[in-house]
C-alpha cells in the first residue's frame, strides 16, 4: 500500500472546514487592515534561503528539500532549487523584482500555503506545514521603520487571535537590537560563556562556538541556572533601538494587547532585527509556539534591493488549528437541508427543488429515490443537515412540503415560496 510520505498528512473534513473558517476569517481581517494577497511560488533558488534565511541556521543547514534541477534542452543550464522553509524571502525576492519599492507607499501583504522543512516530525511538526504569512514593506519614506507598524502588527494579531475564538495564547516579545548590536552582545555572550560553558550540554558547547545567541534557545534543566546568569541583549541595545522597542511597548500598553518580555526567545531565522515576538500556547506540545515573526530591516539589502525596513509574522496554521481544538472550537455544520426524494420518479422533483433552494443560498444536499425514509432520515443525520425535507409525489402536486427540524423533530408544512425563508432562518 503507498502511503503519505512521513512528515506529511492528509487533511479531512470535518477537520477542514475548520481550516477554511480560519483562512475565511484570516482573509477578511486582513481586508480590514488593508492587507492585500500575493502568491509566490513553492519553490525558488536555493540561494535566496542560504542569503536570506542565514547559512548558519537550521533550516539552511539541514532543513531545506534541496535539488539540482536539469535543464531539459542542452542549452538550459541545470539550478540547485528549493522547496520554500518560509515565505519571507520568496516576498521580499517578489518585492524587489517587481519594483515594489518604487510604488512609494507600504506593501501590506499576505500569503496562505504550504511550507516545507525536513523535521524530525511530532505533533504539532511536519516536514510539510502550512503558514498564514503576512508582512508590511517599504521604503523608510513610506513609514516602513516606524515602531506603529510593528504594534499594528501585534494589535491585529491578537485581534485576528481573539476573533477565532482562542484564548489561551501568550505574546512573548523581544528586541534583538540592531546587527552591530548583536555583534556585541554575541562578542559578550562568548566571553561570559567561556569560563562556564564545559558545564553545559554538548549542543549548548557547540553553540557557544558557532552561534551563541542560540544557547539561550536550550532547554536542558541542567543549563538553565547558567543560562539564567548570561547577559541580557537590553543591555546592548543602542540609544535608537532602546527607543524604538520603548515606543512599540508603549503603543501596545496604550491599546490593551498584554504581552510577556521574553529575553531568552531566540528566533531560528537570522534577517531579525529590533522587535522580534512568538505567540505561545500551552495545549498543543513541546511545540509552543503558534507563530512568530518580527521587523527585518535588513533583508532587502542584503538580496541586492534597495533599503526597505519591513516587519511581519507567519503563522503556522497546523498549530493554530491544534489550540483551537484544544480548546473545543469546531467549524458549524452549515447543511441547512437535506432534500429526501420518496419513491420511483421523484429523483427529478427533489433535484429541482434543490437547485432552487442552491440558488438562493440555502445549502442543500440530496438524497435517492431508491432510500426508504428511514434511510433518508439516518442520511440527513450523517449529513448534519438541520432539516429535511421530503419530496414525495403528494409534494409535488401540492407544492407544499413537509419540512422537519431534526434537532427537536418538529415538522411543519410549508409552501414552496416559503421554503428559502424557512430553511435559512438561524434560530
Ligand atoms: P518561523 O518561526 O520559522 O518563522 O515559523 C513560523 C511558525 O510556523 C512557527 O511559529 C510555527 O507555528 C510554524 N512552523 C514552523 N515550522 C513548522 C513545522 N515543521 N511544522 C508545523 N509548523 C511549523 C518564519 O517562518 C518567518 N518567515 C516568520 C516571519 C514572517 N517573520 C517575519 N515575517
Amino acid at each position: 500500500m503507498i502511503r503519505a510520505i512521513r512528515g506529511t498528512r492528509d487533511l479531512l473534513p470535518p477537520d477542514t472546514d475548520l481550516w477554511n473558517r480560519v483562512e475565511d476569517k484570516v482573509r477578511a481581517i486582513f481586508a480590514r487592515y488593508n492587507f492585500h494577497e500575493i502568491r509566490t511560488p513553492i519553490f525558488e533558488d536555493t540561494q535566496l534561503f542560504s542569503r536570506g534565511v542565514g547559512e548558519e541556521t537550521d533550516i539552511v543547514t539541514k532543513e531545506m528539500f534541496t535539488w539540482e534541477d536539469k535543464g531539459r534542452a542542452a542549452s538550459e543550464k541545470s539550478q540547485s532549487v528549493t522547496l520554500r522553509p518560509e515565505a519571507t524571502a520568496g516576498i521580499v525576492r517578489a518585492y524587489i523584482e517587481h519594483g515594489l519599492d518604487k510604488r512609494g507607499t507600504l506593501q501590506k501583504l499576505y500569503c496562505l500555503g504550504p511550507m516545507f522543512r525536513r523535521e524530525r516530525p511530532q505533533k504539532g511538526r511536519y516536514r510539510q506545514f502550512y503558514q498564514i504569512d503576512a508582512e508590511i514593506i517599504g521604503p523608510p519614506s513610506a513609514g516602513s521603520e516606524s515602531p506603529a507598524r510593528d504594534a499594528e502588527v501585534l494589535e491585529m494579531l491578537a485581534t485576528l487571535l481573539d476573533e477565532l475564538g482562542l484564548r489561551g495564547w501568550t505574546l512573548q516579545l523581544n528586541s534583538v537590537g540592531c546587527a552591530a548590536d548583536r555583534v556585541r552582545y554575541n562578542q559578550a555572550l562568548r566571553e561570559a560563556l567561556k569560563p562556564v560553558v564545559h558545564l553545559m550540554c554538548a549542543d549548548c558547547q557547540r553553540r557557544a562556538e558557532t552561534n551563541p545567541l542560540r544557547v539561550l534557545d536550550c532547554k536542558v534543566p541542567e543549563d538553565q541556572p547558567i543560562i539564567e546568569k548570561l547577559p541580557r541583549i537590553s543591555q546592548y541595545l543602542d540609544e535608537p533601538c532602546r527607543e524604538h522597542f520603548a515606543v512599540v511597548r508603549a503603543m501596545l500598553d496604550a491599546v490593551g494587547v498584554p504581552y510577556t518580555l521574553n529575553e531568552r526567545m531566540v528566533r531560528g531565522l537570522d534577517y531579525y532585527t529590533r522587535t522580534t515576538f512568538e505567540f505561545t500556547h500551552g495545549d498543543i506540545g513541546a511545540q509552543s509556539a503558534v507563530l512568530g515573526g518580527g521587523r527585518y530591516d535588513g533583508l532587502s539589502e542584503s538580496l541586492d534591493g534597495p533599503k526597505s525596513p519591513g516587519i511581519g509574522f507567519a503563522i503556522g496554521e497546523d498549530r493554530l488549528i491544534l489550540a483551537l481544538q484544544a480548546e473545543g472550537v469546531t467549524a458549524d455544520a452549515k447543511l441547512d437541508a437535506y432534500i429526501a426524494p420518496l419513491g420511483a420518479g421523484m429523483n427529478a422533483h427533489a433535484l429541482k427543488l434543490a437547485r432552487e433552494l442552491r440558488r438562493a443560498g440555502v445549502s442543500a444536499d440530496l438524497g435517492d429515490e431508491t432510500f426508504r425514509l428511514k434511510k433518508s432520515f439516518e442520511a440527513a443525520e450523517k449529513a448534519g443537515a438541520r432539516y429535511i425535507v421530503i419530496v414525495g409525489e403528494n409534494e409535488a402536486e401540492s407544492g407544499e412540503f413537509g419540512v422537519k427540524e431534526l434537532a427537536t423533530s418538529k415538522q411543519v408544512t410549508v409552501p414552496r415560496a416559503e421554503l428559502v425563508a424557512h430553511l435559512s432562518r438561524t434560530n
